[in-house]
């Protein structure tokens, strides 16, 4: 992290500080150095996001908060390659982030291709991927048993329920097999049951692939339950002004075990506060 994004919210204790270490050519890392988006011309340019300076390593799960329009979506646009920064430089594995090969993105509403199975969209997934013929069979097994809907396999999209969707959005941008994901507040339209569920289910997931995950929410509780790293950005421009790493173990808890855990409430308040002082 640069002096520009240091932490300007007083850790409590049950924080550490977050990583200072630069991210290197991993696969996995991202590096943004200085960077700032600009939309629109004349009477109508908006500085969208930045300066942000954010080294994140391999491995790192990261969630992003900060009140609407603070640019989240900006940052993982730009880390996903999907657009350039109008100032600083984006690396992801240490190279340049091209669409659909750096990362694998999830997006708030699911956009699968309705008039396709479940396991007819996670198929085309991988042949994207470039996944042979002969292997993609046993992959895309392997995916639905891993996101829980092995028994929808031939459903079409339509014939299934939003949260089901959701999950084939997740087991599709798994199928890339990128060292990195990024997740636009993947469950918000979702019901907190659901969204509960998927959570646990996303912690497993990263917690057995090893990737980087990028996660954008307005959530505290939901920072507080997924992150390893939390980074908290002011209201537009969005600016990092907390930047915290989680004491909670990544392994060995269970949902249950982590939710009641006082180390999660502790986060939680902290994040809820910092996202209420920065979005003032
Ligand atoms: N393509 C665009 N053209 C013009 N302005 C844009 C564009 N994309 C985003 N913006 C503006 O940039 C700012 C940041 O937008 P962004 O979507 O990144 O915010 P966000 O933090 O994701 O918000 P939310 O939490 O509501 O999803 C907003 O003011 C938005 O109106
Ligand atoms: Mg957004």
């Amino acid at each position: 992290m640069s002096s520009s994004s240091k932490t300007t919210v007083a850790p409590s204790t049950a924080t550490t500080p977050a990583h200072t270490s630069s991210a290197d050519g991993r696969p996995g890392s991202i590096s943004l150095r200085g960077v700032s988006q600009i939309y629109g011309k004349g009477a109508d340019r908006v500085t969208a996001v930045g300066p942000v300076d954010l080294e994140v390593e391999p491995g790192e799960f990261l969630v992003l908060v900060g009140a609407s329009g603070c640019g989240k979506s900006t940052l993982l646009r730009l880390i996903a390659g999907f657009e350039q920064p109008a100032e600083g430089g984006v690396e992801v594995s240490g190279g340049a982030a091209v669409p659909g090969h750096t990362s694998g993105v999830v997006f708030q509403q699911p956009r699968l291709f309705p008039w396709r199975t479940v396991g007819g969209n996670i198929d085309l997934a991988l042949k994207y991927a470039g996944v042979a013929k002969s292997e993609r069979l046993a992959r895309r097994k392997e995916l639905l048993e891993r996101v829980g809907l092995i028994d929808v396999d031939k459903r079409r999209i339509w014939e299934i329920s939003g949260g089901q969707q959701q999950r084939v959005a997740i087991a599709r941008a798994l199928a890339a097999r990128t060292s990195l994901l990024l997740l636009d507040e993947p469950f918000a339209a979702l019901d907190a049951l659901t969204r509960e569920r998927l959570q646990d289910d996303l912690r497993t997931v990263s917690v057995e692939s090893g990737r980087t995950n990028v996660f954008v929410t307005h959530s505290a509780e939901e920072a507080a339950f997924l992150g390893t790293r939390i980074v908290v950005l002011t209201k537009r421009p969005g600016r990092i002004v907390l930047d915290i790493a989680s004491p909670i173990l990544r392994t060995g808890l269970s949902a249950g075990e982590l939710r009641d855990s006082p180390e999660y409430t502790v986060l939680r308040t902290q994040v809820h506060e910092a996202i209420k002082g920065a979005a003032e």
